[in-house]
């Protein structure tokens, strides 16, 4: 069987976007102006995924509300003729099933996950993080179900990023098998770079097996205290492969502020209704600046 369910983790507080977070969850901050969840949830749904499973936590209903129908707004667009917006926010509540599991305690990621555990059973599962967008033809999760429909192991998306930056994110030791493909022996999260056994880091894309439920429920907390998905990748490495996989496309970080600007300026300049005028704009004000 390929991989049906996906869990999104998105009960983080945000800190990183305050003050805005302090009453608005940071997966509904926008990229011009879709919410950033949103990108994440159509490239599991244009990967085949049908049952989207959100970790959620307080303060973050905004999110059940964006994709649930608004029956107000759609009887208004409705009554005005805005057909256009209408379909728009009809194709949000209609484009998938969500269910909702709260995390109750801010645990770390491998809490999060392991709070799937009832919901997923005994099969294979993606995990996508909302902080990671990726732009590219094929959806990144497409390309790892690919992947994991050959070989039917756990993969994992990788991309190598500057030394100085892997202390950002989970870094993987391994062999390369080819095509972008690497055999994973060992993980660390978060390392500093002189301890970081390779340049090849974690981006937030997992196909997982039930088997990391009873290894994540057994784990000591790692790094910042938390119980993290990355060390019990670490212990089920140790007794059957898992795959790094090297995707194609663009990937933003929208998890800082910067990276969420560099998302929106650049999407942006892509789009049809947007692009051409904005980049007049960014042109006129690199002149201004003497940028260049
Ligand atoms: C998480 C994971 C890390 C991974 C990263 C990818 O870190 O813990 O292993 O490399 O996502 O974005 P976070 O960025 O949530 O701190």
């Amino acid at each position: 069987m390929s991989i049906k369910k996906a869990i999104f983790p998105v009960a983080g507080l945000g800190t990183r976007f305050l003050p805005v977070t302090k009453a608005q969850p940071k997966e509904m901050l926008p990229i011009v102006d879709k919410p950033a969840i949103q990108y994440v949830v159509e490239e599991a749904v244009q990967s085949g995924i049908d049952d989207f499973l959100f970790i959620t936590g307080k303060d973050k209903r905004p999110l059940e509300d964006y994709f649930d129908h608004s029956g107000e707004l759609e009887h208004h667009l409705k009554n005005q003729g805005k057909t256009e917006l209408l379909e728009l926010v009809q194709s949000i509540a209609c484009m998938c099933q969500i269910y909702y599991v709260r995390q109750k305690k801010p645990l770390g990621l491998g809490h999060a996950v392991w709070c799937a555990k009832q919901h997923i059973g005994d099969e294979y599962f993606a995990v996508l993080l909302g902080d990671d967008i990726v732009d590219s033809g094929k959806p990144c999760l497409k390309q790892m179900i690919e992947v994991y429909d050959e070989a039917k192991k756990p993969v994992v998306a990788i991309r190598r990023v500057p030394r100085e930056d892997v202390s950002s994110y989970g870094v993987i030791a391994g062999k390369p098998l080819g095509g972008g493909l690497w055999e994973i022996s060992d993980l660390v999260e978060k390392p500093r770079p002189e301890d970081a056994p390779s340049d090849l880091a974690v981006i937030g894309r997992y196909i997982l097996p039930p088997q990391i439920f009873p290894v994540l429920e057994n784990l000591e907390p790692g790094r910042a205290g938390e119980i993290q998905l990355t060390d019990a990748l670490r212990v089920l490495a140790q007794d059957e492969p898992i795959i790094g996989y090297e995707f194609q496309g663009i990937r933003y970080d929208v998890g800082t502020p910067k990276g969420l600007l560099i998302a929106t300026v650049e999407m942006a300049l892509s789009r049809d209704d947007l692009g051409e005028d904005f980049e007049r704009y960014l042109a006129q004000l690199v002149r201004k600046r003497n940028l260049l």
